[in-house]
């Protein structure tokens, strides 16, 4: 480390009027994991160093004590020694390859993860040890874009961190100009469009000078941006495990008395007893019974994330080990394909096409890579060859991989313990990856062309349901025409809004005037009405809608596509059976097409020259025709509102009573 010239230590009392930004108060505990990464001579240290410094996360003695030494040594005092006192001070306790350095702002916490070097954290990120949720790429203002800072930003795109600050430092060195700093952004924008990291910011700093991290600048009034505090008070927090959707990881399956012990551990979300939980991949469902603790004398009514437990089921349904169980609402995606960063540690090269065994939490199946778009040397990352055909030992690869069995998981930046996975050579680790994301719409439409890239919206899911107060979701009606669908729709629609949800109906009738207006009603018609349907449907519930489709839908294959690709995609999807037996529907026939199909004038009506195929495990069932209207609503409605609510273990989520399931 060399000397610096000279330096400004602001006296706190000029960070006053600074503009630390009043960020969103988080829950204790939940924090910002950030690396700081760039070419090796960019100020990383210094600016970890400024950023304690300003933030007041350094304890008072600390910079005194440095100050000493450095004058001792007939050194200036610079910030960067900060940084190495930090880590001697965390050195008896590191226990993993990066460091890990906590700070503070208002109500949010971070972590800063300086890692010794890419191969440490690309061997912590991969086998969970240490993952970020965000990153700061720092690039020198007089250097410039450098090969290094070019390998750290592919290193960012492999590990699929999306939220990136480029902070262009030492702006004191090209006299604060303004054309400087637009010449590196313009490059490194570029060079970040080829390798798809979209930055979220562009800050201009000196981190020597303390000049746009905690404080404004007053030297580049013509920057009208954020601060590197204020960008990070603005990134997206990861969710907390217990906040998450529920994954629970069956381990095994124990006979004890007469009861049928399920043990496994929950790694996001929570349970409780009487809540009713899906198994994937199969999907089977059951309430349970009780969850059961060792040597406990009262059984807890409640788990949550991070804890080992069995539970038992109302309903014997079969579940073995490897299987996720999750609630109706986010579920998992089921694939048998994923696209992956991996990173392979074993002597022997892992070639395309030859299988191993890929081990993701407690499932296991054969898998094989089909597809290796780019390999790096992870210690120089360099890319070893435009065509790779084999992963050699250090280096690091985006794959596809195709397992045999379907596998349970979510993408890595949405769920991080069913995120990652292990490959097995001869029995031991060969090396880890983490999942970056799943082709979409494989069953129902592959895209047409080979050159459409899909873009990510930068407003999150969990963004939009802090904004409704919801989540977006699927409400799919299905039963004959006349069973009530329409009406129970069209008031559920009504009930919601008034309860200022966002809600909007999709109704068949209406799709065939214009989206499906070129449909008619053979089976294959049918079917492309549900896919078209069920897109928009999509789109809505991404945007944050409940949505609530009501669809004749008689196929049952046709629903299940639907269903699978919500899964897929971790839409909320339920199914509603409205249920009105023919002769009743007959009776009823509002629009008198009974009539006229009995009279030979619609040759494919549903019931009568066309099939119905009853959903045989709806999430919830109407019987119009038994239940008084009044019932059938209020059951429809108790059952949406906490479909959508969203899932958070201290709220009530009363799917229990009455839903009629
Ligand atoms: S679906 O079978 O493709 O799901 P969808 O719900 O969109 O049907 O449309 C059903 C509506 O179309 C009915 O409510 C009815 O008004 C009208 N319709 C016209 N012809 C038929 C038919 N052959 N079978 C069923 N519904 C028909």
């Amino acid at each position: 480390m060399t000397p610096s010239s000279s330096l400004e230590i602001l006296p706190t009392s000029n960070l006053r009027n600074s503009s630390i930004p009043s960020q969103t108060p988080t829950a204790a505990g939940q924090k910002l994991r950030v690396v700081i990464v760039g070419h090796v001579d960019h100020g990383k240290s210094t600016l970890i160093g400024r950023l304690f410094y300003d933030t007041h996360s350094l304890s008072a003695g600390k910079i005194e004590m440095i100050r000493k030494a450095s004058e001792a040594e007939g050194m200036e005092f610079e910030f960067a020694f900060l940084l190495d006192a930090l880590l001697e001070e965390q050195e008896q306790n590191i226990t993993i390859d990066t460091t890990q350095l906590p700070f503070r702002v208002k109500n949010r916490e971070y972590v800063i993860i300086d890692a010794p070097g890419h191969q440490e954290f690309l061997k912590n990120m991969v086998t969970g040890a240490a993952s970020a949720d965000a990153a700061i790429l720092l690039v020198d203002a007089v250097e410039g874009l450098r090969e290094q800072s070019r390998r750290h930003a592919l290193l960012l795109a492999f590990l699929g961190i999306k939220q990136v600050i480029v902070a262009v430092n030492k702006m004191d060195l090209v006299a604060f100009q303004k054309a400087r700093f637009e010449q590196i952004r313009c490059e490194a924008l570029d060079f970040l469009a080829q390798i798809k990291v979209e930055p979220q910011f562009f800050i201009p700093i000196s981190a020597k000078q303390g000049q746009n991290l905690a404080r404004l600048s007053s030297d580049m009034p013509w920057y009208g941006g954020p601060s590197i505090v204020e960008a990070l008070g603005d990134l997206v927090l990861p969710t907390l495990p217990a906040q998450a959707p529920l994954r629970f990881m069956i381990q095994d399956i124990y006979r004890f008395d007469h009861r049928r012990l399920l043990v496994g551990r929950i790694e996001g979300g929570s349970l409780r007893q009487g809540d009713e939980v899906y198994f994937w991949p199969n999907g089977k469902r059951s309430r349970i019974r009780s969850i059961e603790e060792w040597n406990v004398e009262q059984p807890p009514g409640a788990a949550s994330a991070g804890e080992s437990i069995a539970i038992t089921l109302e309903e014997q349904i079969f579940v073995e080990r490897g299987n996720i169980a999750s609630h109706a609402y986010e579920i998992p995606a089921i694939h048998r394909e994923i696209t992956a960063s991996l990173f392979w540690l074993h002597d022997e090269p892992l070639l395309l096409d030859k299988p191993f065994i890929l081990k993701l939490g407690t499932q296991s199946t054969e898998a094989r890579l089909v597809g290796i778009s780019r390999a790096l040397d992870s210690a120089s990352l360099q890319l070893t060859s435009q065509q790779p055909t084999q992963i050699a030992k250090n280096e690091v690869a985006e794959v596809r991989i195709r397992t045999k069995r379907l596998l349970v998981f979510d993408p890595h930046d949405q769920m991080r313990p069913t995120g990652r996975f292990v490959i097995l050579a001869e029995k031991r680790i060969g090396g880890g990856g983490i999942i970056l994301r799943y082709p979409k719409n494989t069953q129902a439409h592959a895209p047409a062309s080979a050159h459409l890239v899909w873009s990510t919206s930068r407003v999150s899911r969990t963004a939009r349901l802090e904004q409704y107060g919801h989540r977006g979701a699927i409400l799919w009606m299905t039963g004959l025409s006349a069973s009530g669908k329409s009406s129970l729709a069209s008031q559920l629609e009504w009930h919601l809004h008034r309860r200022g949800m966002a809600a909007f109906m999709l109704d068949g009738d209406n799709l065939r005037h214009g989206l499906s207006a070129d449909l008619g009603f053979g089976p294959r018609d049918r079917k492309e009405n549900i896919r078209r349907a069920g897109e928009a449907a999509k789109l809505l519930a991404e945007a944050g809608l409940v949505v609530i489709c009501s669809f004749i839908s008689p196929y049952r294959e046709d629903r299940r596509l639907l269903r699978e690709n919500c899964a897929r995609e971790g839409i909320a999807f339920a199914e509603i059976y409205v249920n009105a037996p023919l002769n009743i529907c007959e009776k009823r026939d509002p629009k008198g097409l009974y009539k006229k199909a009995r009279a030979g004038e619609i040759p494919d009506f549903t019931g009568v020259g066309a099939p119905y195929e009853p959903p045989p495990n709806p999430e919830l069932e109407l019987c119009t025709s038994e239940q008084a209207w009044e019932e059938c609503l209020a059951l429809l409605f108790k059952f949406a509102e906490s479909f959508a609510a969203p899932p958070h273990p201290d709220l009530p989520r009363d799917l229990d009573s009455g839903s009629g399931i």
